[in-house]
């Protein structure tokens, strides 16, 4: 028979666990998220339960079981390694009519304890056949779907408002944040980046209105402007716009330009930070931007202005003198003129410099070289732009992980 799924409100009622293992551990902080009254009654228990006796949230009977633990329990679990201890204390709920679930043996437990996980408001309860594998995997497609938006819990909520800055991440679509992903799944107009993850629009519905502000025409500033102006124009109109970038909004991305003019224009805005190119397009291709004894310090620089130019603001003599690694942004047109300044300012013409291309996309690829070489190989390899440039030693680390790795994992 298919069991009748009920939500226990449990606050302040008592439930006793018998046994102090693996099993109590996983059930008594979901007892105590719903506020039992917890009594756990074991000889010895896990560290893990331990903690919770310590800091009195669980009451710790320090026996064995004995018959009449189970007197004013509103529910009880049993779950020693003791099967026959396990049916004396079912055996006595059954009596005095109190429900219990046995951990040892499904089929003689009067109630089974669903797969559950919760997201906001929402509780999920999955039960498939007394398989808890399998309902642990279908709770968790749903949690998923929940929390990335799939399946849209907030439907009957209020919508959100104003504009969202939302980071995308790198370009895998994968990348997103959770709340990036269910704001997405709520807008009614997106307007996107030309670096933002293009197969999370695919996924948007065909009533959203897709606006490619890579498309809109005036040139970067007067663009900027306008993109500011589409935002506010929408906003007003009542719909709540995301606006999708590459990376992190506020990374090179403008994003205080348009949080300074929505708020002028008294729009609300939330930010949703994201997941910046500059430090997962390294780890993406296995160098780490930091690592103990080589890089203590990390420096993130746009060059979409050269060395040398009159609008520039970036200190390359310092840079060069650091030892810490560089993440160049926009560098690859400018590549020569970066490796010639950093040379002539005094780092070794030898330093290790990587360039990745299309990082954490299908199309990602690197290119290894020392900043004497690197002008050459990047020309000589066709590399194009997105392409983030880490100099330093760090590279180095990179390659050894991926020698190690190459000669221990088939
Ligand atoms: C205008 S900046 C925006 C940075 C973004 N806000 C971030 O946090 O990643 C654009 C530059 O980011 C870098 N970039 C962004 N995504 C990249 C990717 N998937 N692979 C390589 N470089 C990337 C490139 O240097 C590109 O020219």
């Amino acid at each position: 028979m298919a069991p009748y799924l009920l939500g226990l409100r449990l606050d302040g009622r008592r439930v006793l666990v018998v046994g102090g293992g693996r099993v109590a551990q996983r059930r008594v902080p979901a007892l105590l998220d719903a506020g039992a009254s917890v009594t756990l009654v074991s000889p010895s228990v896990t560290p893990a339960l331990d903690d919770l006796i310590a800091t009195g949230r669980v009451t710790w009977e320090r026996r064995p079981y004995q018959v009449g633990d189970c007197d004013g329990a509103w529910l009880v679990h049993a779950c020693t390694d003791h099967r026959d201890v396990n049916t004396a204390v079912a055996a006595e709920a059954e009596a005095k009519r109190i429900w219990c679930v046995r951990a040892d043996d499904k089929d003689a437990s009067a109630a089974w304890t669903p797969a559950s996980g919760r997201v906001d408001e929402v509780g999920v309860a999955v039960t498939a056949g007394g398989d808890p594998r399998r309902a642990a995997g279908i709770r968790d497609a749903i949690v998923g779907a929940l929390r990335d938006g799939t399946v849209d819990a907030r439907r009957h909520r209020t919508k959100p408002v104003g504009v969202a800055l939302v980071g995308g991440g790198p370009g895998d679509p994968g990348l997103i944040t959770v709340r990036g992903r269910q704001l997405l799944a709520q807008a009614d107009v997106v307007v996107a980046d030309r670096l933002a993850p293009r197969a999370l629009l695919d996924e948007l519905s065909p009533d959203v209105e897709l606006i490619d502000a890579a498309k809109v025409p005036y040139g970067r500033s007067l663009a900027q402007e306008k993109i500011n102006e589409l935002l506010i124009e929408h906003a007003r109109k009542g719909r709540f716009v995301v606006r999708l970038k590459g990376g992190d909004p506020f990374v090179f991305g403008r994003g205080g330009e348009e949080m300074i003019a929505c708020a002028r224009a008294g729009i609300p805005v939330t930010v949703v930070p994201g997941i910046t190119s500059a430090v997962a397009v390294p780890g993406a291709a296995g160098v780490p931007v930091t690592h103990r004894g080589v890089s203590q310090e990390f420096h993130v620089i746009s060059v979409h202005v050269a060395p040398g130019d009159p609008a520039s603001t970036v200190d390359w003599p310092g840079l060069a003198r650091s030892t810490g690694t560089l993440i160049l942004l926009m560098a690859v047109e400018r590549i020569k003129e970066i490796a010639e300044t950093l040379v002539r300012d005094g780092r070794s013409p030898e330093t290790p410099v990587m360039v990745v291309q299309d990082g954490t996309l299908p199309t990602q690829r690197a290119v290894a070289a020392t900043l004497s070489t690197v002008a050459e190989r990047v020309t000589a390899a066709g590399v194009r732009p997105p392409a983030i440039v880490i100099v330093g030693e760090v590279v180095k680390v990179g390659q050894e992980i991926e020698m190690v790795r190459a000669e221990r994992i088939p």
